[in-house]
């Protein structure tokens, strides 16, 4: 079972001196953290890590445990980029900026998978009520959250429907994205809150807190 981690963004929303998954957090960096998650997990033999051309051997240092390629310029070029150099039957896609997502989801997925799914996404109901607006910033209509899930990482598939759905070269901002393109259905798993990810300099606080 592999474990995919794209770790090659700017990280400009959050908007520090470094790529985000080289951003500390309690005494170690993004992509440390998520490395270590994987391992711990125990169902995880094989982790490959995309990251910026110019960190390449940083990441090496920092994660020796794991395979480094250089990422893309989006998150799905990275994604295609670590799946190119693996030939695991089963892989899990997981973002370096989670990093406090606890092993247990990562065996959480891979069970989904022995269990027959394709395709698997951890997902939590959205606490918020949720309004559409027009362009002028009005509110259209209030969305029924009771069907929706936001969905985390890590997203669990067959390699072979991932790179089915990686074939051409679009972009999306999840792996699950690319599968329902192709008609495929992906299953939703109860999510974690840990495995929150750090998007702004709020979350980056939230993760120090919790660390
Ligand atoms: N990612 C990647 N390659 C890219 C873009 C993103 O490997 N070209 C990775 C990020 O490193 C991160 C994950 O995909 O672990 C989720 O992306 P996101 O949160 O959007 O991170 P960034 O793209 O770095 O942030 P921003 O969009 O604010 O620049
Ligand atoms: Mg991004």
């Amino acid at each position: 079972m592999a474990a995919l981690i794209p770790a090659a963004g700017m990280g400009t929303r959050l908007g520090e001196s470094k790529p985000k998954a080289f951003v500390e957090v309690g005494g170690s960096t993004l992509l440390e953290r998520s490395v270590a998650a994987a391992r711990e997990s125990g169902v995880i033999d094989d982790i490959v890590v995309a990251v910026p051309e110019e960190l390449l051997d940083r990441a090496q240092q920092l994660v020796p445990a794991a395979r480094v390629v250089v990422g893309g310029a989006e998150r799905s070029d990275s994604v295609r980029a670590a799946l190119a150099v693996t030939d695991a039957e089963l892989v899990l896609v997981h973002d370096a900026a989670r990093p406090l997502t606890p092993p247990a989801l990562f065996v959480a997925v891979v069970d989904a998978l022995r269990c027959g799914d394709a395709a698997v996404v951890p997902g939590l109901p959205v606490a918020d009520t949720l309004k559409r607006v027009d362009d002028a910033q009005f509110v259209t209509d209030t969305v029924d959250r009771s069907i929706l899930r936001a969905v985390q990482t890590p997203q669990g598939f067959a390699a072979e429907l991932l790179r089915r759905a990686h074939a051409g070269a679009q972009d999306a901002t999840d792996d699950a994205g690319l599968v329902e393109a192709l008609g495929v259905g992906v299953h939703v798993i109860d999510g974690d809150a840990m495995a929150f990810k750090v998007t702004t300099p709020f979350d980056l606080r939230l993760a120090r807190l919790l660390a």
